[in-house]
Parts: structure tokens; sequence; C-alpha cells
């Protein structure tokens, strides 16, 4: 993507059962201020559930409202992000089919999350075709919105680079057109004397010197020409880069940097471990589930030193608590100055204060479950809308448009 367009985020969640703290810390406070920097995208993406869940497809449908309600009670905003749900746009299906007659196998099958899973999830079939195109959904997802920037954990890196690949396999099998070089020259001469000249010595210094800088220059003053077609804009982009046009952009991945948020057990928080604290947990079981932590296991009876970095509790200080509080607990545990109930209630007390507006803005919309389905309504039919043109061009480079 060049600098001066304004970048389109997206992100996609299965929907595979209650969100809980590790999805908060790890991916929901990101969205929440992603989507004051940026047109976002956020969806439900419930065609990629089934491809673990198809025979149990009953977890999906209770969970995609329920998500829903869970990111609105966090703070997803839906006056500035476009909130909807993968299965009512179909031309995620569509760009995945089309993509999938030019995708090599062999790019799927070395993916590494591909054998991961499989062997993650023994219990489960996953020697199916849509496991396989798990990724080139992913991939239609992601350029169906030409998305610029793609939030993902570290896990999903790799799905953002094969879409890399894609969208650079097809704008070169399908971005050319006849007579590309002689209209991209048009185009050049559209600009004004003065701009063609820095044009073509920007292009030249990328093409032969790898300039980055040029290139975004380059691409800087494309986008602001007034005087020009889309088409050629695209032509003179396309241009810069080598000799076809670009259709669907490479989107880069933006790392989530976010502390792992640690489970009541100190492995990652995950509902496979049955350590999860959920968003909309009441304030009972929170004070329990907290309350029954294990502790340093040095620390039998009270007068016993503890250890804090062999304590789950410590990792929860580490995203809850100032580094005063810190400090007590750190001299406070080594010298059993205080006990292990006052360090949890800390804890506690945090992570209460945290939920309770969550779970009452949860409780409000559970309230009223016609204006989640019109946010929803709306915001599915703003991504059709963007999903439509998108496959409207993509079938016209593919020569699919006769009548
Ligand atoms: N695969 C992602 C996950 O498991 C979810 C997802 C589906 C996604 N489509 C996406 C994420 C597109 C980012 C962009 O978490
Ligand atoms: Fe863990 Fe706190 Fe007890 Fe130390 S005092 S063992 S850090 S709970």
């Amino acid at each position: 993507m060049n600098p001066s367009t304004p970048q389109h985020v997206l992100s996609g969640m299965r929907p595979t059962g209650r969100l809980h703290l590790g999805h908060l810390h790890g991916v929901l406070n990101n969205w929440i201020k992603l989507q004051h920097e940026y047109s976002c995208y956020f969806f439900v993406a419930d065609w990629h559930a089934l491809t673990t869940e198809y025979d149990n497809t009953g977890v999906i449908a209770q969970s995609v409202w329920e998500m829903i309600i869970d990111w609105l009670a966090v703070g997803i905003n839906p006056g500035e992000a476009t909130l909807f749900i993968q299965s009512k746009i179909p031309e995620h299906a569509e760009l995945h089919l089309l993509m999938s007659m030019s995708t090599p196998l062999s790019w799927l099958e070395r993916i590494p999350t591909y054998k991961d899973q499989q062997q993650k999830l023994q219990n489960k079939d996953l020697s199916t075709y849509g496991f396989l195109g798990y990724p080139l959904l992913q991939s239609a997802d992601i350029l169906v919105y030409k998305a610029g920037l793609v939030p993902v954990g570290e896990d999903q890196v790799a799905h953002v680079e094969f879409t890399r690949e894609l969208a650079r396999r097809f704008n070169h099998i399908y971005g050319r057109e006849d007579n590309f070089e002689e209209k991209a020259k048009e185009g050049i001469r559209k600009m004004g004397k003065k701009n063609a000249k820095l044009y073509k010595e920007l292009r030249k210094n990328y093409q032969e010197h790898g300039d980055g800088e040029a290139l975004s220059t380059a691409q800087a003053l494309v986008n602001t020409q007034q005087n020009i077609s889309l088409g050629d804009k695209k032509r003179l982009l396309g241009y810069i880069e080598g000799e076809s046009r670009t259709i669907l952009p490479e989107p880069e991945a933006l790392l989530t940097k976010t502390a792992k948020m640690p489970g009541l057990d100190g492995q990652k928080m995950s509902k496979s471990y049955q350590n999860t604290i959920s968003l909309r947990e009441s304030p009972l079981v929170i004070e329990k589930k907290i309350r029954t932590m294990q502790t340093d296991p040095a620390r039998i009876r009270r007068t016993d030193p503890g250890d804090p970095e062999k304590c789950p509790v410590w990792q929860f200080h580490q995203i809850y608590s100032t580094a005063e509080q810190k400090t007590w607990v750190q001299e406070g545990c080594c010298t059993a100055g205080i006990g292990c109930i006052e360090c949890k209630q800390l804890i506690i007390d945090s992570v209460l204060l945290e939920l309770a507006p969550i779970r009452e803005r949860a409780i409000h919309f559970l309230e009223e479950p016609e204006s989640v389905r019109a946010i929803i309504a709306e915001g599915c039919e703003k991504a059709r809308d963007t999903a439509r043109e998108t496959l409207e061009e993509v079938r016209q480079v593919m020569g699919l448009m006769y009548r």
C-alpha cells in the first residue's frame, strides 16, 4: 500500500465460545485503539470456525451474537468501525473460489499452521479440503476489502505473508493489459511536464537502485494528482514497480505487541486449558477463581517466604498493578511480610473494576437484541458495498464479464 491513501484495517475472530480476559488484553484493546486511528473492518469469521467445527455447528450459532455483544460491551464502537458477519458477504466465498484456481497446492501445504493445528487438534478430522484452504479464505477476507493493515497475533503472520504472495501472483497474472506500457506513458504525460519528469526520475531510482524512499515519494506523487483518472493512477502505481497494475494491494501484518495474558494456572489463558475468566463472569465467580489460584508452592504457611517468579498471581500483577504495588508484592512475598490472600485481593479488585462496566454494557445489549441486529445489518451492508466493488473489478480483469 502506499502511504498517502487512508489504510483499511481488517481483522476477524472465530466464534467458538465465550470471550475472556485473554481476548480483551490480547486483541480487543488493540482493536479499540485502532478504530480511532483507521477505517476498521472487524468481522465474525463464522466460515473459518466451520473448518474445525463442521460437525458441531451449534457452537458457532450460539457464539456469533454473544461475541458481537462482547465486542460492543468492551467498547468497539459501531460508529467508528464497521462490524459484520463473514457469511453475510458471499463475495468472500467468490473471491476464495476464483483465487483457488491459481493457488499452488504446495503454498498451502507449507504454511506452518496447517501441520501445527492438525497435530494439536488430533481429536478432530482436519484432513479436509476446507481446512487446507483456511489461509486462502483468510486471504480472500483481506483482499476483498483491499485492506492495508491486518492486526494479528504472531501465529497468523504467515497467513498475511501468504496473502501478499497471492496478491502479487494475482496482479502478475491478471494485471497485464494490452498496451500497458503505452497507456502508462500516456498517463505520465497527463501529469504535466514537471511531475512527469519527477515521476520518471523516481521510478528509475526505485527500479535501478531499489530506493524505497523514491518508491513512496512516487506513490504519493501519483496519489495527489488531480487531473488523471483512477485507471491511470493505478497504471502509474503499477508501472513504478513493474509492468502490471495493482488490482489487489498487498496487505501488511500489524503485529500486536501485548503482554501475553496469563491464565489462572500460569499457562496462556485459553479455553482449552480451562483457566479463563470470561468477560461476563459474575463478581462472585471472579473472586472465587482468583482466591483459589495456585501460588508459589514454597509458601505452605503464612510465615514461609516465597518467590513471585514462581507464582501465576505475579503474572497478573504485571498486567494490572502499578510499580509501587509490584514493589510491595516483591518485598512482601520474599520476606513473608504479606499473605497470598492480601496479594490476590489487589488482583481481584482490579479485575472487578475492569469488568464491571463491561458486564453492565453487555446486559444493556442483551436487553436490546434488535439494536445489535441493526448495528450488524448496517455493517454488513457497508462491507458488502466494498466487497462488491472489488469483485466487479476482479471479474473484469479475469475476463469473466461476458454476457
Ligand atoms: N484466522 C484468524 C484467527 O484464527 C481469524 C481470521 C479469519 C482473520 N480471517 C481473518 C484475521 C482475516 C485477520 C484477517 O484468529
Ligand atoms: Fe504469589 Fe503473591 Fe503469594 Fe507471593 S504473596 S506467592 S506473589 S500470591
